[in-house]
């Protein structure tokens, strides 16, 4: 049997860069290995924990995602992408859970604390905000979930995951829940244009899958390098250097950018010339994705989705008849 793996985003809009060297990637690696079978789910009930007075804007920002997904080579033959409210057991596998964690746990977690601090609840944390990974804990193991590829920012919620599995098995006698393991990209966190924070849409510093040949072209000239290097002539720094970082991100001949590397140190390499060759790199990419972007309809996005709710609801539900048998809660099924 082939191992699932279980991963997933917010709809909170159009995807950058930063999600396609941080996840993208390795989804398009992890759907050609026939060692595993791979889920992807557009998190909406999540969202929801810190968006709920905007869930107007739900509906479009799943298809925008899946429209970024199919942009990238995301083959829905290959991975089945679902939307998490459209199976509905998750919440009552959610409700289980949440008896199994204490609110002092919640509040110790690292990534929900540097959270809190940055979306200023009013003093008021919505209860569902706070319970988020428990839901996630349920998004992952009610499909059986063996490997979630994440960012290291997830890590808690892996071990949260993990806890809640072996709390239930232990407490009902069971083995029907699976523990998990994160997968971290090989790849470093990609920094934003601005030089000074990760690529992240709310910085508004970062590379959108779907930009225009001119967005890139005006976002690559904003790019910050070293504002030392007044002179072409003199020396470089390529540490800290946004455009070199995207050059390694992205340029496929790793060679080259050693050499532009070494130029650049050296002096002699105007930071003109060397945005022309990203801007080139960066174009050449984005331009498929582009193509195909424009090719998917709205209909096929929906029975996409249609389909993959369907099949991950199917599997959901075998998970659930046994959580249901092992807590005693099937009285009608003798
Ligand atoms: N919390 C994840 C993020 O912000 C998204 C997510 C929701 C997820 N459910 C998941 C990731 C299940 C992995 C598995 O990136």
């Amino acid at each position: 049997v082939k191992k699932r793996i279980v991963t997933g985003d917010r709809p909170t809009g159009k995807l950058h860069l930063g999600h396609y060297t941080g996840s993208l990637k390795s989804r398009l690696l992890l759907q050609e290995n026939s060692e595993y079978e791979q889920f992807v789910m557009i998190a909406d009930m999540q969202a929801l924990t810190d968006n709920f007075n905007q869930s107007y804007k739900i509906k479009s920002n799943i298809y925008e995602v899946v429209r970024d997904y199919l942009s990238i080579g995301l083959d829905p033959n290959k991975t089945t992408i679902f939307i998490q409210s459209q199976v509905k057991a998750i919440s009552e596998l959610t409700m289980y859970y949440l008896n199994l964690v204490s609110i002092a746990k919640l509040e110790r977690n690292p990534t929900i604390k540097i959270e809190l601090a940055q979306k200023k609840f009013n003093s008021s944390i919505p209860a569902g905000f706070l319970c988020y990974p428990i839901n996630q804990a349920a998004d992952i193991t009610i499909f059986q979930g063996e490997v979630v590829p994440v960012g290291s920012d997830q890590l808690p919620m892996i071990e949260q995951t993990n806890e809640i599995v072996s709390r239930f098995n232990r407490i009902y006698n069971t083995n029907c829940l699976k523990k998990c393991t994160a997968y971290i990209s090989p790849f470093p966190k990609l920094m934003g244009i601005d030089g000074q924070h990760k690529a992240s849409k709310s910085l508004n510093n970062a590379i959108f899958l779907s930009d225009t040949e001119g967005d890139i072209k005006e976002k690559v000239k904003q790019m910050y390098t070293d504002p030392s290097h007044i002179h072409i002539s003199s020396p470089g720094k390529v540490e800290g250097n946004v455009v070199f970082a995207y050059l390694e991100a992205f340029h496929p001949d790793k060679q080259e950018v050693e050499e532009l590397k070494n130029q650049y140190r050296k002096g002699g390499l105007g930071d003109m010339t060397l945005k022309n060759i990203l801007n080139k790199t960066l174009q050449e990419l984005l331009c498929h994705f582009r193509e195909k972007r424009a090719k998917v309809k709205d209909e096929e996005i929906a029975s996409i989705l249609e389909a993959g709710s369907h099949k991950a609801n199917k599997i959901a539900e075998e998970t659930m008849q046994q959580v249901r048998a092992a807590v005693g809660t099937n009285y009608f099924i003798s």
